[in-house]
């Protein structure tokens, strides 16, 4: 099968999507007219795609190298890009060489701060494997590696020149992937593209076996909708904020699972905390957290901060949010994404952000932590 090339505003790259594409990707690598080929994955992903890629780059485009790195969240970090570019410039490499993140949103975000860095900046192409990398962070130009004090701390801006997602790859995804790829979905729809919900809420699926078609429908609609807010702000840093919905406790809660809560699971959690804490704040009704907690079940994910993460732990990093600094906040508040309703965000000034006070958000928190003893966790039992 062929890719299709999907159209984004005011995206100045390709994304091509398609289904069993492995001719057309070294098609389009042929046409970038690199010296070398760095193929960037982790070990799990370098097995199953990564040794075959990077050997038929080598055959057939341009002499390629696979540079592995270890799997997961606590591996992305600046000593792993260091080592990687050790390894590239070891290669004789030089600049007209192309950076091939193969894999999740962990090596995009270590493969892209390596193309950043590699000469002041070689080209990054894309090949996303996870759902979450080809729905979300591949449309991203943050490029950032994880600090001891938080997650995305240390980065730059760089955007790929393509991207080509092949979704026979996400075949041998794992359910608990496949799921965390839906928790941003599932934001995408509640908080920009509300229509969506109709029909996401009718192919949610707990046992996250989703068909190629549904598959394609749910990456496009979230390209829509990340395009639509990212449009004037490839930065993130006004409207495209909206996408850290569920963020300041998802990566709270990633973060002190030390991975063993996936990122779009955090998420998803962390916006049933967001829906309950506008709710509270008098912004938004009841129903409006029941949805969230309907969507996020349905996909599989347990509706409550999972015991994989240590509570004093997640309360301590929200106050690490990388959203501080954005709103002039009294001390002891937090900027955070609200909603009054789907698609209607909460805004202070230009910026969607809301301060929330620390003391409230760490009471959601903790009260989401047990199902069946908060506000939150009632109305799912209902
Ligand atoms: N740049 C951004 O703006 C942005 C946006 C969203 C997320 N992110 C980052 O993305 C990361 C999460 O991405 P992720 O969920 O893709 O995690 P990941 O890259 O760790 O991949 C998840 C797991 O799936 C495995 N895997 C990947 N593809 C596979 C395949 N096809 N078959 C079998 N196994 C496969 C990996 O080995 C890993 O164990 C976080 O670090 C997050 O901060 C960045």
């Amino acid at each position: 099968m062929e890719f299709t090339l999907i159209a984004m505003e005011n995206v100045a790259f390709g994304y091509r999507l398609g289904t069993d594409c492995t001719e057309d990707i070294l098609a389009r690598l042929a046409s970038h007219d690199a010296s070398s080929y760095l193929v960037v994955a982790d070990t799990t992903v370098a097995g199953l795609y990564g040794h075959d890629l990077t050997a038929r780059i080598d055959k057939q485009v341009a002499p390629a190298h696979l540079l592995i790195h270890k799997v997961g969240e606590p591996h992305k970090s600046l000593s792993t890009v260091e080592a990687l570019a050790h390894q590239a410039l070891e290669q004789g490499i030089d600049r007209r060489a192309v950076v091939l993140a193969l894999g999740g949103g962990v090596t995009g975000n270590i493969a892209g701060l390596l193309a950043a860095l590699l000469f002041r900046g070689v080209r990054l192409v894309h090949v996303p494997t996870t759902v979450l990398a080809m729905l979300d962070s591949v449309l991203s130009l943050k490029q950032a590696v994880n600090a001891t004090t938080g997650k995305n701390m240390i980065g730059t801006f760089h955007a790929p020149v393509e991207v080509l997602a092949d979704t026979a790859m996400l075949r041998t995804l794992p359910a608990r992937e496949v799921r965390s790829g839906m928790g941003e979905v599932i934001k995408n729809a509640l908080a920009i593209r509300p229509s969506m919900l109709d029909r996401l809420g009718g192919s949610l699926r707990a046992d996250a076996a989703y068909d190629d078609e549904t598959l394609q429908w749910i990456i496009f609609e979230s390209l829509a909708a990340k395009a639509l807010v990212t449009a004037a702000d490839m930065h993130e840093r006004r409207s495209g904020l909206v996408l850290e919905y569920g963020h300041t406790t998802g990566h709270a809660i990633e973060h002190a699972s030390r991975g063993a809560v996936a990122h779009g699971a955090g998420v998803a959690v962390g916006m049933i905390v967001a829906a309950e804490v506008s709710r509270r704040l008098g912004h938004a009704q009841t129903d409006l957290v029941s949805l969230h907690r309907e969507l996020v079940a349905a996909a599989g994910v347990h509706p409550a901060v999972p015991a994989d993460a240590d509570i004093t732990l997640v309360k301590e990093r929200i106050a690490y949010d990388n959203k501080r600094g954005y709103l002039d906040t009294r001390p002891r508040h937090t900027p955070m994404v609200l909603l009054k309703a789907p698609g209607q965000v909460l805004h202070t000034g230009v910026l969607p952000l809301v301060p929330v006070p620390l003391a409230l958000l760490e009471e959601v928190v903790d009260e989401t932590t047990a199902p069946g003893a908060g506000p939150a966790a009632e109305t799912t039992a209902a």
